[in-house]
Parts: structure tokens; sequence; C-alpha cells
């Protein structure tokens, strides 16, 4: 028997992938309401017909909201809000994989940054501020392997080195620096990737304080999943070479089932799991979800400053008020 009966969950970046899949999981447990988002009313009404194939209960609803615009994710908090009833589960799973180039949004926030952190932050805050979350409402923001630092071709930034050389020792001006891709930073796809899912540790760090007690946030990796849309956007190297080895290496990826699979398993975490990170082991990037703790991630002082720069860029949007 499915065991969510009547509860509610918003899944961000459900068009494709670990959000579509994430979705299906959701309904299939039973919850009552699983709203999803997607970028345009075309892909919304493509994503609710591939969900509604083959099931009888029709669960599912569509918002329509661009992470990279700051308005839109405004507005589809305000469309939340004019419904009945409270959300239990918060799956912040859109994101992008590195791209070749940088890509800003209007706001000048850098786009992996823009979809994973500062969209995400807007929604959160606005729906914690709305009163919209339940007691003991899952917040789950998608976060990757790639931060830990242990895995080929990732590297997080070290964020005390970087402020101390080029910032006079100041974190928020760094961190500020590398969401808005300013010199004297350099482009590195793949380590901006992982620079920006630590970033998602230490903001999920942050919010657990500031929550009241019973609602948790924690970042959950969905490990590696080749078979979703993410590698469109990557570099010719790692959609044409690494990608096609990676899925042929057994061990070194698994289905888009195991991977949304992940989420749901947070989703029945208890109150006393928050603020945490959880990935594959170290050095991989499959098997059970392990609570990583590193050195990188346990930094207070980057905690606070990447969450004063996300309410800053953001506008003003922090928590409480
Ligand atoms: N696949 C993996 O191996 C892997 C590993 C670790 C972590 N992850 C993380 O898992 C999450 C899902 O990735 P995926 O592999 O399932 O990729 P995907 O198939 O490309 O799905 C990404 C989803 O996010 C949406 N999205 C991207 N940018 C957005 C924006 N600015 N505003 C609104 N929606 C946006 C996409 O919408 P559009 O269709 O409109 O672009 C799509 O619905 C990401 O956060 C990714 O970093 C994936």
């Amino acid at each position: 028997m499915p065991e969510h009966t009547n509860r509610t969950a918003v899944v961000t970046g459900a068009t494709s992938g670990l959000g579509l899949e994430a979705a299906a999981q959701l309904a299939d447990a039973g919850y009552a309401s699983v709203i999803i988002t997607a970028r345009t009313e075309g892909k919304a009404e493509a994503a609710l017909a591939k969900l509604r194939a083959g099931r009888t209960a029709d669960v599912f609803q569509a918002l329509t909201v661009d992470l990279d615009d700051l308005a839109s994710v405004a507005s589809a908090a305000d469309v939340l809000a004019a419904r009945d009833g409270q959300i239990d589960v918060l799956l912040l799973n859109a994101g992008i994989a590195p791209t070749n180039r940088v890509r800003k949004t209007a706001d000048g926030i850098e786009a992996t940054t823009a979809a994973t952190l500062t969209g995400h932050h807007v929604l959160t805050m606005r729906l914690l501020e709305a009163g919209l979350l339940s007691d003991r409402a899952r917040i789950i923001i998608a976060g990757s392997e790639a931060a830990r630092g242990d895995f080929p071709m990732f590297k997080p930034i070290d964020i005390d080195n970087l402020a101390a050389e080029d910032f006079d020792g100041d974190l928020e001006t760094a961190i500020e620096a590398l969401m808005r891709m300013q010199a004297p930073i350099k482009y590195h796809p793949n380590n901006q990737y992982a620079t920006v899912k630590m970033f998602a540790v230490w903001w999920a760090a942050e919010l657990a304080k500031k929550l009241p007690r019973g609602m948790t946030v924690n970042v959950v990796s969905p490990g590696s999943t080749p078979a979703t849309n993410g590698a469109r956007n990557a570099p010719f190297l790692m959609r044409w070479v690494i990608v096609p080895i990676v899925k042929l290496i057994p061990g070194m990826s698994h289905t888009v089932s195991d991977g949304a699979g992940r989420y749901l398993q947070a989703t029945k975490f208890g109150p006393e799991r928050t603020g945490q990170f959880l990935a594959s082991k170290p050095k991989k990037g499959t098997g059970p979800l392990h609570t990583i703790e590193m050195e990188h991630f346990d930094n207070p002082a980057a905690q606070q400053a990447l969450w004063n720069v996300t309410t800053k860029i953001t506008g003003g949007v922090g928590y409480p008020a």
C-alpha cells in the first residue's frame, strides 16, 4: 500500500531525467498531489503527458518556472500560495551540467549557480515566508559527488585559499565573484559545477540552522546517472567521450530509477537528519547513500558567507526575514 496519501510534493526540473522519474516515483508512493515545474508550457504539457500515461489516478499538476529569472520564481511561489494545503516535500532537483562557455542570467548570475542555487533559494524562502511548508516538510536539493573533490576531472574551489590570495581574505567577495564569474576567476566548467554543488551543501547546512524543528533540509546526490538529458550542454569531451565510457563500465553508473530512488529515500529521513550531504561513498559514483563528512563542507564561516551572498544577490530574500 502507498504510504503517503494526502501528501503534496513539488519537484523542480521535472521535464526529463531524474526530476521526471522522481515525480513518477512520488505518485507511485501514494502522494496525493505532485506538482512539477518546467520552464515552458510546452515542456510542462509534454512531461504531464508522460507522467499520466499508464496511471489511472492523475495526481500531477505543472507550474512554469525559469530559475534563471527570479521574477518567474516569485510568481510561481505566488501560484503555490493561492492553492489549498501545504507542501510536504520540496525537491529542488533542477540543475544543469557544466556548460562549455560561461552563460549568465539577466541578473548577471552564472547559469550553473542560477539553476542550482539562487532560483531554488528564492523559491524556498518564499514558500517558508508564506507558511506553505508543512511542519515536517522535507527539503531536498540535488547535490553531486563532484563536490567531494575526489572524483576525476572535478575540483571544487578552495574558498579559503581563493579569498586569501585574491580577495584580501574576504569570503563573501570571493563567493560573489564565483557566482557572477567575475575576474580574476577563470571559468572551468567542471570545477564551477563542483563548486556550485559544494555551495548547495553550505546552503543546506546554513538553512538547517534556521528551519523550525521538525522540518529538514538535506543535499542528496542522485549519483552517476548518464541516461538523463543532463549532458546535452556539456563540453564535447564530456558528452561524447566520458559519458559513453561511464555508461559501459560496470559500477560506474546506475539507472534513472536508482538515481531518483535516492531522493525518495531521503523523503523518509527522520527529523534528526538535517543539514547533511548524502552521496555515494568516497571515490564512488553509485551504491548506497552515505553521509559525506569532509573538511571543505564543514566550514561554518563559508556557510554563513554563502548564505549572506545568496540573500544579497537575490534581492534580500532571506529567512527568517
Ligand atoms: N545525471 C547525473 O549523473 C547527475 C549526477 C549528480 C547530480 N545530478 C543532478 O541531478 C539534477 C537533475 O539532472 P538530470 O541529470 O536529470 O538532468 P536533466 O535531464 O537535464 O534534467 C534537468 C532538469 O532541470 C531543468 N532546469 C535546468 N535549468 C533550469 C532553469 N534555469 N530553470 C528551470 N529548470 C531548469 C531542466 O529543464 P529544461 O528541460 O528546460 O532544461 C530539466 O527539467 C541536476 O541538479 C544535476 O546536477 C545529476
